[in-house]
């Protein structure tokens, strides 16, 4: 399982009988990250369109949501076979973040310089190219030596940083292919064409953006340059949204879900994060009938590991493990909301 922070793998199952009592063939997935939510509806038989502006979770989206049975998987069987053969090559990669950062031991770094480079040599699909993408991804998550974040890395090599990075195949989703978008979540709400939207926007001061800057840079392969000692690309510095902003985040939400063009919401909602729950059910309820369902869930890797000082010892007591996630239904119709929620009956 891929490390991402607001994943939202213990929420899917109930996701998926939410979203089973709605009258929908169709959802977009506005901020898919890890794409585990759109997975999960795909394989029960929704159309799925998969959106984040990250450049990691577009490769995802290809791998997971539109990949269907036209791929050829000895093919893709093979280069990926072929890419996990080659020796390593030591270049930007290793350089910036195995060297002078530690995300990556640098042996494992210069085949990923290597596999990079030969995987935009290759003439591929974009789904082809992003199911070896998400296979690169993947592997070297596997093999990081991080707490799940991209901001710091371990004083010493975590012991899964010394095994050898492997390609693996992205398993297969069935269900009907869907479609990958990158675009920001405000712009692209009133073009949707689709029956329910999924919105489960970041939630704090952390942008994504910076958090896996590695993963960004990797699938971009644009080489940037980089600051501090996590060496993120300079870039992070600017991009600024208002999402990440405390005082900015309530009015992103306003305007999104002013301008999402469907008749069906479900909204999650961090306990902890930037949006009251009690605002985010008003706000929902000018668009029809809402129900909440509070979900008790683990923290964060961070907070089970506990605060530790840049020497590696522990210096400060966490306090709590567990936080509440909500989530929200939304629609026209009173009877599916409760339904929906387990208020009333399945009919
Ligand atoms: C809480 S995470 C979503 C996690 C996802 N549901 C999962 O299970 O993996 C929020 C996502 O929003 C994306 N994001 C940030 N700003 C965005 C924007 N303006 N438009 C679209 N996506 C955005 C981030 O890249 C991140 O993947």
């Amino acid at each position: 399982m891929i490390k991402y922070l607001g994943s939202k793998r213990a929420l899917v199952p109930l996701i998926e009988r939410v979203v089973e009592e709605l009258p929908v063939r169709s959802v977009c997935d506005l901020f898919a990250g890890t794409t585990r939510v759109g997975q999960a509806l795909r394989a029960s038989g929704l159309r799925v369109v998969s959106n984040d502006l990250a450049s990691y979770s577009e490769a995802f989206g290809h791998a997971y949501i539109a990949a269907d049975e036209r791929v050829d998987r000895v093919r893709i069987r093979r280069l990926l076979a072929q890419l996990d053969a080659l020796p390593g090559r030591p270049g930007y990669f290793t350089r910036a973040f195995c060297e002078q950062a530690r995300y990556l031991r640098p042996d494992n770094g210069a085949r990923v310089d290597a596999i990079r480079a030969e995987i935009d040599a290759l003439a591929t699909s974009p789904v082809e190219r992003g199911i070896l993408l998400t296979a690169l991804v993947e592997a070297a998550d596997r093999v990081d030596s991080t707490v799940g974040l991209q901001m710091a890395y371990l004083k010493r090599w975590a012991p899964r940083a010394r095994n050898r990075l492997e390609l693996r195949e992205p398993t297969p989703v069935p269900g009907p292919a869907g479609t990958v978008l990158r675009e920001d979540a405000n712009a692209l709400a009133p073009a949707l064409d689709v029956d329910l939207a999924y919105v489960d926007p970041p939630y704090n001061q952390h942008s994504y953006f910076s958090n896996y800057h590695v993963w960004e840079t990797l699938v971009r392969g644009d080489e940037p340059e980089t600051y501090g000692i996590a060496n993120k690309r300079v870039d992070c510095r600017e991009r600024k949204s208002p999402w990440n902003s405390r005082r900015l985040a309530a009015a992103a939400l306003d305007d999104l879900l002013e301008r999402i063009a469907t008749p069906w919401l479900v909204v999650s909602c961090n306990a902890e994060g930037f949006h009251a729950p009690d605002a985010v059910q008003e706000r929902l309820s000018r668009r029809g009938h809402v129900a909440r369902l509070p979900v008790d869930v683990r923290r964060y890797v961070g907070a089970q590991i506990g605060i530790h000082a840049p020497s590696g010892e522990k210096v400060g007591r966490v306090s709590h493990l567990r936080t509440t996630e909500y989530l929200f239904v939304a629609g026209p119709d009173r009877r599916a909301v409760e339904r929906a929620a387990g208020l009333r009956a399945a009919a």
